[in-house]
């Protein structure tokens, strides 16, 4: 056995073990597949979170029915937000990665959880292996007063970590980050694949077998991604993204896996002078600063989970200078731009040979559903015909390659959604039967339609 029976390198591919490591699985040929694995007496021992071994069949099988209830069991944060993506507060016994670029909030949220939690009296461990706890300190003062009770340890040995978090007791331990945590059961510097997967693994069951909830942060790579094994998302339980411009001060939290609620909710919040402050209204976030009486711009309502948001698309057709017209498409796929152009031409009658298209979803947003065809084209025949669309209108529909109008999903909670933040008519398809929440509702057969009626 390798270093004493300390650790093999294991393919993530074939699962084969290989006493040394190299950029090829010999038994399968999957390249920078091999990961430094824990085994034997140290693997085994080091497993438990106290360090002692556990008897062969210490957990027994019982009845679901027989198991007291915990389902309800959260703590709230009181960041409104963070509470609402993950379902409802905290789960105790679960473990959390948050994901996100450098500087975009994540320590931040993780403090500011931390003090709430021990405002309420839920003690917290606060772990930082990145910044000093003098920096951590002025975070606190930034923060201002709950976080000057929060328990901050710098230490990036996982061995340590769990004593602390057990001597406290912690209820809520938050390490920031999993990247830079590493264990003396593996040889590897920390953020390596093993390293990081191990000591996933050793929280995942800290976590499970004592009780308190863990939240980690994890560094992402360049494609966006969390840096470490693909196999870190399945370990933990709920995977949340930290997102936004930087230039911007919104930031979103994005649910992408949660065991305990659902996924791809998203909570908003604006960072200020003094930490990340939830945004109360959220549905209307992105539309705050749209100029109205311009044209080429249009709003729709898209879903993010279960909730409405209303977003501005903004759209610019001018003549081309000279050469191939440009299509530049910011926060839309801009294939999708080229089909909606494509039809607008051939179904509604607007030339765009010989113009330059720009368009732009306004506050970083990403249009990902097709319901939000209808309003990219509204922003496009606002613009070529320089009439600005009315300022308390929104479009819901998909862009057929017929040039239909076909009706969108949850459309009745859009447009309730709309008509609360001042919104007073919808173009919408025609086939669209239902509740219209109080709005005018304008139903389409076709964009020719839709180009007619804007021309108007
Ligand atoms: P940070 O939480 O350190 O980001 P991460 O841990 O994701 O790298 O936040 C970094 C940015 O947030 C930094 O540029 C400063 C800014 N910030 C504020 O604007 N207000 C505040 O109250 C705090 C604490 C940070
Ligand atoms: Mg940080």
């Amino acid at each position: 056995m390798p270093k004493g029976g300390r650790s093999v390198f294991r393919c993530t591919e074939c699962g084969t073990d290989q006493p040394k490591w190299g950029g090829r699985c010999e038994a399968c040929g999957a390249w920078n597949s091999l990961v430094e694995e824990a085994v034997g007496r140290t693997a085994r021992t080091a497993g438990r979170p106290d360090g002692r071994h556990t008897p062969v069949g210490s957990a027994t099988p019982v009845r679901l029915s027989e198991m007291h209830s915990t389902s309800g069991a959260r703590w709230k944060t009181g960041l409104a937000e963070f509470d609402f993506v993950l379902g409802g507060g905290i789960v105790p016994g679960s473990v959390t990665l948050v994901g996100g670029e450098p500087g975009i909030g994540k320590s931040t949220l993780l403090m500011q959880c931390a003090a709430r939690l021990e405002a309420q009296g839920i003690s917290t461990l606060y772990v930082s292996g990145e910044e000093s706890p003098d920096q951590l300190r002025l975070r606190a003062d930034r923060l201002g007063g709950d976080a000057g009770a929060i328990h901050a340890l710098g230490e990036t040995r996982l061995e340590a970590i769990l004593h602390h978090a057990a001597a406290l007791p912690a209820k809520v331990v938050l390490l920031d980050s999993i990247q830079t945590t590493y264990t003396e059961a593996l040889e590897g510097a920390p953020g390596n694949v093993g390293q990081v997967r191990e000591c996933a693994a050793r929280l995942m069951r800290f976590a499970k077998e004592t009780g308190p909830a863990v939240v980690l942060v994890g560094h992402v790579t360049k494609g966006g991604g969390i840096a470490g094994p693909k196999t870190l998302e399945h370990i933990v339980d709920t995977v949340l993204y930290f997102e936004g411009e930087s230039t911007l001060d919104h930031r979103l939290l994005r649910a992408v896996k949660n065991r305990f609620g659902s996924v791809d909710e998203i909570g908003v919040f604006r960072m200020t002078g003094t930490g990340l402050e939830p945004v109360a209204n959220p549905a209307a976030a992105f539309l705050a600063g749209r100029s109205t009486g311009v044209s080429g711009s249009a709003v729709t309502a898209l879903m993010e989970g279960t909730r409405p948001m209303l977003v501005e698309i903004q759209a610019l057709a001018s003549t081309a200078g000279f050469g191939t017209p440009q299509r530049v498409a910011t926060g839309l796929d801009h294939r999708r731009l080229a089909v909606l152009l494509a039809v607008l031409e051939r179904r509604g009658g607007l030339p765009f040979g010989g113009l330059d298209v720009f368009v732009n979803v306004t506050g970083g947003v990403r249009l990902i559903e097709p319901s939000t065809d209808l309003a990219v084209l509204a922003a496009l025949v606002s613009s070529v015909h320089d009439r600005p669309v009315p300022a308390d209108t929104v479009f819901l529909g998909e862009v057929g390659l017929g040039g239909e109008i076909r009706p969108v999903t949850a459309a009745e909670r859009r447009l309730v959604e709309a008509g609360r933040q001042g919104f007073r008519r919808a173009f919408l398809s025609s086939r669209f039967r239902g509740p219209t929440g109080g709005l005018e509702v304008i139903g389409l057969e076709g964009i020719s339609e839709l180009a007619r009626r804007l021309a108007a």
